[in-house]
């Protein structure tokens, strides 16, 4: 009920999100992964809908349910989950990049189950593409908004990637005070400066987030 009352701040508006962890297989039943429930993305998913956006939510390893309104694409491996933003971005106006990506996947993942006949062994990892950064330096790229989770020096990071990957708006928050759990504490850092979001459920933080690129966005294209 209380999303009915949500400001229509995005009617109409096509918004992009990727959410949630990828896998990067190893062999037939193990893999790499990062730690990230997909909490936060699936509450921007829902606050950008309840916006009255058209949301595309690209989910990651995650078996959360899908938000009211929202059309959905699973994508496992960071691989997958360029090819169905790559499609997607043409006919998107937001981007917003909250997946923890994995920044690597395995040479050559075994089709079989490795047995453990060996005292070591060595995993060849190569680099994955990088999803958001790709997109914001299109000719065509929408509002793009980044996302830094860090476990120290938050600021100073965070700030730096949001120069390094040429974005509008950037997302900080410790991993400490986000990972798993129901609320976050976040900081966005765009070009006016620091914007702090004091500890709220991710659904509240989410609807303050979305208000806040609302804002961004308007301002751009007036
Ligand atoms: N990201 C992405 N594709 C990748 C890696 C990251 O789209 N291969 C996006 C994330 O969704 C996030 C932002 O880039 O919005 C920052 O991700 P993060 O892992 O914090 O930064 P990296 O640039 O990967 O740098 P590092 O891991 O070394 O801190
Ligand atoms: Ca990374």
């Amino acid at each position: 009920l209380e999303a009915y009352f949500q400001p229509k701040l995005l009617r109409g508006k096509r918004v992009l999100i990727t959410a949630g962890a990828t896998f990067e297989r190893i062999d037939a039943v193990r893999g790499i992964t990062n730690t990230s429930s997909g909490k936060m993305g699936f509450a921007i998913a829902r606050a950008a809908a309840e916006a009255g956006a058209e949301v595309t939510l690209v989910a990651g390893d995650t078996v959360l349910p899908t938000p009211a309104d929202c059309r959905r694409i699973n994508a496992k491996s960071a691989q997958e989950m360029f090819e169905a933003v790559e499609q997607n971005v043409p006919v998107s106006d937001i981007f917003i990049s909250v997946a923890a990506v994995a920044d690597y996947h395995v040479v050559n993942p075994s089709a079989h189950k490795i047995k453990k006949d060996a005292a070591t062994m060595t995993l060849e990892l190569a680099a994955n593409p990088d999803i958001l950064a790709s997109v914001a330096s299109r000719a065509d790229a929408p509002f793009c908004v980044g996302f830094a989770a860090e476990s120290e020096k938050l600021l100073e990071y965070a700030e730096a990637k949001r120069k390094r990957k040429h974005l509008p708006l950037l997302v900080a928050n410790l991993v400490q005070q986000a990972m798993g759990a129901d609320d976050n504490e976040v900081i966005l850092l765009d070009d006016a400066g620091q914007h702090r979001l004091a500890r709220a459920p991710k659904l509240d933080i989410a609807r303050q987030l979305i208000a806040h690129v609302a804002d961004l966005y308007q301002q751009q294209h007036k």
